[in-house]
């Protein structure tokens, strides 16, 4: 059997840092066939295939670039491109989709018109209308759709689940968690779109362990208000750089999320985060607390580093992403990053290899049956069993513009609404 192509839409930093990596990986294992990468621009795919950590770990590995960097202006913008490529791809291969988030719901919805498994960095989407629209097209056509939360396959988090779900840790009833990012951020890309309108800190960082204890605990959110401090960026533009979450579940637990882009450039590690939840069991408390940012281990070098928000002593994380130099040829990318992406890409096929033989109703019955256990399992996330996300950010974002207002989250028909007042 010819291995399966795939196609990736984005070339930007996490497609660089995280995706193609793992991509690259599974085709050089033989799982995976061509490889399309299609950006706006031509110099985004040129900087991708010339990027020098790839070349390094990847020596004997390329891919298709889109647009062809090698014909034309590498300038011009092409944002319909990517049409052209879910066209070219033969049905139900599979399409990653990397590119900002407010791009998502079309892409992803073209990507199933087209017939393809998906495969969409988070957040799924920025309205919960949307995930539903999505989960209704892909479940019509028997295609897999999931969201890349890779904290999901952090081995920590599993544990933490196992162990939650053995009864170890009895209920939840407090956390709290914290996501600061480097305050050089604010000098980057994210001044022009990072602004009080279009999100905040809560929603594009702190959500992340929302997600994680909804893993961990299989409890639903109920309500959030978040109050958000605004500040300015060097250019002007004003955004929520500050932002403090209350987030209430449905047996009446409390999490506490606090975001921002303020961690000092001087601090060690590429950020800091954590979280600390509190538990009840029949006569007992219990407790866990994950250090996100600090693995253990301290590196003081004896030069600065050289890149934004270089430091001179680090502690570095092993675990999200690493090369691994086991001989040749090239490095061997490890780490949730690479997991995560392989996991939901292998899933992908699966269900295409158990269904080959099958056309019809009844390859289509067959996928959907496959879908609704990868479902029910609730490793991947599916729209279906993440929309706690939808429903939190939209929720976030309500309550963050009305000065931290609670907003509670209904799940059947799923929507936000402010609590009223008594
Ligand atoms: N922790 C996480 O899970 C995590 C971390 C980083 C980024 N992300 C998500 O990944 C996504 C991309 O982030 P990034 O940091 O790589 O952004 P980026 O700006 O570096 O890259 C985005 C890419 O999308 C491309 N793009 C935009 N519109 C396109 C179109 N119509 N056709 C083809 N390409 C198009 C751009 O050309 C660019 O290459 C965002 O949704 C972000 O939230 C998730």
């Amino acid at each position: 059997m010819t291995p399966t192509p795939v196609l990736l839409i984005g070339g930007g930093m996490i497609a660089h840092d995280q995706i193609l990596p793992a991509l690259f990986q599974m085709q050089r294992e033989g799982r995976l066939g061509e490889i399309t990468v299609c950006a706006q621009h031509g110099r985004t795919v040129k900087a991708l295939a010339e990027a020098p950590t790839l070349r390094k770990a990847f020596p004997e590995r390329s891919f298709r670039p889109l647009p062809d960097y090698t014909q034309g202006d590498i300038t011009r913008r092409q944002p319909e491109l990517y049409r052209q490529a879910l066209d070219e791809l033969a049905p139900r291969s599979v399409v990653i989709v990397a590119t900002p988030d407010q791009t998502h719901y079309g892409i992803v919805m073209d990507a199933l018109r087209a017939g393809q498994h998906v495969c969409c960095v988070k957040p799924l989407v920025l309205d919960v209308r949307q995930s539903l629209e999505i989960e209704q097209e892909a479940d019509q056509r028997g295609l897999l759709v999931a969201v890349e939360y890779h904290k999901r396959f952090d081995p920590r988090s599993q544990m933490a689940r196992t162990r939650y779900r053995q009864g170890l840790f009895g209920e939840l009833k407090l956390g709290t968690a914290v996501l600061m990012e480097k305050w050089h951020y604010r000098h980057s890309n994210f001044q022009n779109w990072f602004t009080c309108e279009e999100t905040d800190s809560f929603v594009y960082i702190g959500c992340h362990y929302v997600d994680l204890v909804h893993f961990i605990t299989g409890l639903q959110p109920a309500a959030v208000s978040v109050y958000g401090i605004k500040d300015r960026f060097p250019n002007g533009n004003e955004g929520y750089l500050w932002a403090d979450a209350r987030v209430l579940w449905e047996n009446g637990a409390c999490l506490n999320v606090q975001a921002s882009l303020s961690f000092p450039d001087a601090a060690p590690g590429p950020n800091t985060q954590g979280m600390t939840l509190y538990f009840s069991g029949k006569e007992n408390g219990a407790w866990l607390q994950h250090s996100d940012q600090y693995r253990g281990m301290k590196y003081s070098f004896n030069e600065k580093l050289d890149s934004p928000g270089g430091t001179q002593y680090v502690e570095p994380s092993p675990d999200y992403f690493l090369y691994q130099d086991f001989g040749g040829p090239g490095l061997v990318p490890w780490g949730y990053g690479v997991r995560s992406v392989d996991y939901i890409v292998s899933e992908a096929l699966r269900i295409e290899h158990e269904t080959a033989g099958l056309s019809g109703e009844s390859a289509l019955a067959e996928r959907r049956k496959r879908i609704a256990e990868i479902e029910r399992r609730g490793i991947a996330a599916t729209p279906g069993n993440s929309r706690h996300n939808e429903l939190v950010c939209q929720a976030a974002r309500l309550s963050i513009l009305n000065g931290g207002r609670e907003v509670e989250i209904q799940r059947k028909p799923p929507g936000v609404k402010f609590r009223s007042a008594g």
